[in-house]
């Protein structure tokens, strides 16, 4: 049989395509290391979030040299972490993040502008999507399904930081007295959390000044965690140095800042 020139060209040209359309989806799909949103994750109760592993405090967790994972619980109208209320997702460079993504109401998504991080959010299931962030750049977080009157203010940051700009410990609580009686000491009891997952150490900085006498303390404590940790410290005042009046405070770790005031009394009035 005879084949004309021109139509072995045609039969040729049109194997080469069907090769290469079969080649692209191939690489698309396997080549890219692009992993689907599976079920393959356990379902949460959407009302009970708190009592679930991650959801009980979420927010960034090293899990690994450079590993990080980041559970973010989405709502009407908003993501905690990750919008203006509850502070940006912060990670540092050359990292890879595991995002865990629930809501606790309607159907939402998390969608991270100018990423392949795109997935729909249902209450009671967990969206599991892994990244890698090699420079520091700051990604928008957006909701692609329309979840209620507010739905276009649902947005927020991931912030990937310098790695010299980057920690994981949370200055938790400040317990300090509004009023003591002069002679008697101010004491400031810190918590400080870390959710790196090596042996890590911070300090915390207390300072104080009576306005009034011009009277400074400033005492600095290394605190040391043994992974995801929480290490506790006390401050301590002599009021006899500050003498009466109000003395402002702050205590400082890393970039987190908690500030009062006390004020000093020659004499507590009794509580009836
Ligand atoms: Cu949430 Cu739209």
């Amino acid at each position: 049989m005879q084949i004309h020139n021109y139509e072995k060209m045609w039969l040729v040209a049109a194997l080469v395509l069907i090769v290469a359309i079969i080649a692209t989806i191939t690489y698309g799909t396997v080549g890219l290391g692009i992993a689907m949103v599976d079920d393959t994750e356990d379902t949460v109760d959407p009302g009970a979030l708190e009592e679930e592993d991650g959801f009980d405090d979420p927010g960034v967790t090293q899990v690994g040299e450079n590993e990080y994972d980041v559970h973010v619980i989405a709502y009407q109208f908003g993501y905690d972490p990750g919008d203006e209320v509850n502070g940006e997702i912060q990670i540092p460079e050359d990292s890879e993040v595991n995002f865990y993504v629930t809501s606790r109401d309607v159907i939402h998504s998390f969608s991270l502008v100018g990423t392949n991080v795109n997935t729909m959010v249902v209450p009671g299931e967990v969206a599991a999507i892994t990244a890698e962030f090699d420079e520091p750049e700051r990604y928008g977080i957006i909701c692609n399904e329309y979840c209620g009157p507010q739905h276009h203010d649902m947005e927020g940051i991931v912030a990937v930081v310098p790695e010299e700009d980057f920690h994981l410990f949370t200055l938790e609580d400040v317990e300090a007295p509004d009023e003591v009686e002069l002679g008697d000491d101010a004491t400031f009891d810190v918590t400080v959390s870390s959710d790196h997952y090596d042996e890590r150490t911070t300090t915390a900085t207390f300072e104080a000044e009576n306005e009034t006498t011009g009277e400074e303390v400033e005492v600095e404590e290394e605190l040391t965690f043994d992974g995801h940790d929480t290490a506790e410290t006390t401050f301590t005042v002599d009021t006899d140095d500050f003498g009466t009046g109000d003395f402002d405070w702050t205590v400082t770790v890393e970039d987190e800042i908690e500030s009062g005031s006390v004020a000093v009394l020659e004499e507590l009035e009794e509580d009836e």
